[in-house]
């Protein structure tokens, strides 16, 4: 069982390939398997196999898929792969493109491939299905989840395990797990001079399906839902802001002024955003009228 939300294993183990680049120990599945004790268990990318070994000794019944043996977490139904709903879909996808896989750890370069994905945000569009197919994969009370680390390339940060907490359902989130990187190949790569420590750990994310029958429609309108209100506790933080640096108070033009210094090329072309303002003051309790175009800090 797992004592903490951080693991460490040095060692890989005997399971699947350590020449299977960006493998994953068998231990962490081991460890995530005592805990969430599935009878059940599906890898929808499961490379080298470790998963699918670990769960087979521990008497799991695991299904393991890849596109390097003719299954496409894109195109194709996990559930419809399995035939039936799993305890545990577990999956540990490429991290963009830190490691190609399809023409390069094995032959035959394909376009579904997530390690061929043209930049970040195509990864991560292609991601969130992969998710919402496992999800559709497990049994009601049953997780699905992901290995996943960030990316630091060119002084730039993504954080893709921050992007997948904030693109699936919020109440089906249980936990966010710190997996240690060992021996991972920019080890032996120089830091020296680097402002940023070297990252050096992993992220396991787990969710859970609710028991009652969720419709998609419902699921996606609930998303869609939290993506709205985001965009509004971001439209309210951004005025309030401005109004801060206003000294507290300030008319509605110097307002635009100071929220379009902010984020220029953000509104550039965003013919409505004036409006935007205007009715983030009215909704908001946090701004009150002054007088006719001034407003401040309620
Ligand atoms: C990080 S590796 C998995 C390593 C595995 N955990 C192990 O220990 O060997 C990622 C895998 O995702 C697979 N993959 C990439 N795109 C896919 C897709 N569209 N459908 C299914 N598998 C895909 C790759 O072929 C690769 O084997």
């Amino acid at each position: 069982m797992m004592s903490t939300s951080v693991i460490s294993h040095l060692d890989r183990g005997k399971w699947g390939k350590a020449s299977w680049r960006g493998n994953c120990s068998g231990y962490v599945y081991r460890d995530i398997f005592q805990q969430l004790a599935p009878r059940t268990f599906c890898d929808p990318m499961v490379g080298s196999g470790t998963s699918v070994e670990v769960a087979a000794e521990m008497g799991i019944e695991a299904y393991g898929l890849d596109l390097h043996s003719g299954f496409n977490v894109l195109r194709d139904s996990i559930l419809g792969a399995v035939g039936k709903p799993v305890d545990l879909c577990l999956s540990h996808p490429p991290y963009h493109d830190m490691i190609v896989y399809s023409g390069n750890v094995y032959p035959g370069e394909h376009p579904d491939d997530l390690s061929r994905c043209a930049d970040p945000e195509e990864f991560m569009d292609k991601l969130q299905q992969t998710l919402l197919n496992q999800r559709e994969a497990v049994s009601g009370g049953g997780f699905y989840g992901t290995i996943i680390g960030d990316l630091r390339r060119g002084g730039q940060y993504w954080s893709f395990q921050a992007d997948a907490i904030a693109r699936m359902p919020p109440d089906e989130l249980r936990a966010v797990l710190i997996k240690a990187q060992h021996n991972v190949q920019s080890d032996s790569r120089r830091y020296a001079g680097l402002r940023m420590p070297r990252v050096a750990h992993e992220y396991i994310l787990l969710w859970e399906r609710p028991t009652r029958a969720v419709a998609m429609l419902s699921t996606l309108s609930s998303l869609a839902h939290a993506q709205q209100r985001r965009l509004r506790g971001t439209w309210k933080a951004v005025v309030r802001q401005a109004l801060v640096s206003l000294g507290g108070e300030a008319s509605l033009s110097r307002l635009y002024e100071a929220v379009a210094e902010n984020a220029p090329e953000r509104l550039a072309g965003r013919q409505h955003w004036r409006e935007k303002v205007r009715q983030t003051l009215y909704v908001n309790d946090w701004f009150a009228p002054v007088e006719r175009g001034v407003w401040r800090i309620a």
